[in-house]
């Protein structure tokens, strides 16, 4: 079984190119870097220099000849696609093209796309559901749910099997600062730093925060699900809810050191209470969440020490 990871030197990619590993599949990693971090890389795994946008992808797939791919490179960073939506676009919509393209001439069995939460907008009935109403607010929410109509359409005219993941907000080992659930990683350095951390409003504000390690064993589990099972958008969550000033008393207990606020205006379009049903996935692709918030944040943080 030989697996494409494409942003696999990134936060989620490398873990879910460690599991694969661990699972004895052949792994192949296309980066270019950006983000990512060549100390990542498992050795195991065969790392491709490059940008998905880039016309030289074809030639990978058909050398390499890959059963699965599992789509993560994207630009990740909703603000910074408000400012650049070109750029967002260019990434995440002709660079996912590209990757398409290249499993259509390639005959690849099965796509993993990363979605995103961001796909829904406001919703105000809790848990969200995948069939809730979808308003991004962002470019960066469009791009990911334009991605989605791209996966289903591929499948509907190519016959290219596909499961796109609206992810919450992830967290745990390696993650980097910017991107999307970047809150942990900031509010963990900080911590480390013995610095306050900034918390946006009330800091009454909830999140569905799940552990990267859950992630990654979802990205993998999927690609041998069931037929039944795929061709269709799943959350990928915990179906729960943690408030800020919550997250940042359990850092807090996880640090073994009391922790200063400072509260500044809440930021505009943010939304107030997040929480992502995740039945469909426990129901059709044998995954369920295991990682305890408080363990999770808890390696988080002790990751970072070392
Ligand atoms: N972290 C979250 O909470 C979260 C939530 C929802 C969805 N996602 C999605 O999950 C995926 C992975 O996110 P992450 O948090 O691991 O971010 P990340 O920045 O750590 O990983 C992205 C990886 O893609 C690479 N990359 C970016 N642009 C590229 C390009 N043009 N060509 C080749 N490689 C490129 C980067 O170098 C990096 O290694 C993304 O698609 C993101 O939108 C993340």
């Amino acid at each position: 079984m030989k697996a494409l990871v494409t942003g696999g030197a990134g936060f989620i990619g490398s873990h879910t190119v460690d599991k694969m590993l661990d699972k004895g599949w052949e792994v192949v990693v296309l980066d270019n870097l950006s983000t990512g971090l060549r100390d990542n890389l498992d050795s195991r795994a065969k790392f491709i220099e490059m940008d998905i946008v880039d016309s030289g992808l074809s030639q990978v797939f058909a050398q390499e000849r890959f059963d699965y791919v599992v789509h993560l490179a994207a630009q990740t960073a909703v603000p910074y696609s408000i400012d650049h939506p070109d750029i967002d676009c260019k990434i995440n919509l002709l660079g996912l093209v590209n990757v398409l393209e290249a499993c259509r001439q390639t005959s690849v069995k099965r796509v993993v796309l990363s979605s995103s939460a961001a796909v829904y907008g406001d919703v105000d009935r809790l848990p969200i559901t995948e069939d809730c109403v979808l308003n991004p607010a962002s470019f960066y929410g469009l791009t990911k749910l334009t991605s989605e109509k791209y996966l289903a359409l591929y499948h509907q005219i190519h016959g290219i099997d596909y499961v796109a993941f609206r992810y919450a907000n992830v967290y745990g080992e390696r993650q980097g600062d910017g991107g999307e659930g970047g809150v942990v990683s900031i509010f963990t350095r900080k911590i480390r730093h013995d610095q306050p951390v900034q918390v946006f409003g009330d800091g009454g504000q909830t999140r569905d925060f799940i552990y990267v390690g859950d992630v990654a064993e979802a990205n993998c589990q999927v690609l041998t699900a069931p037929q039944a099972a795929v061709n269709r958008v799943y959350n990928i969550s915990t179906q729960s809810q943690i408030s800020v000033n919550d997250l940042v008393e359990l850092l807090a207990e996880a640090a073994g050191k009391q922790v200063a606020k400072v509260h500044v205006s809440a930021r505009d379009g943010d939304i107030y209470h997040s929480m992502l049903s995740n039945r469909a996935a426990i129901d059709n692709i044998c995954w369920k969440p295991q990682m305890m918030l408080a363990e999770g944040l808890r390696r988080t943080y002790h990751s970072l020490n070392k």
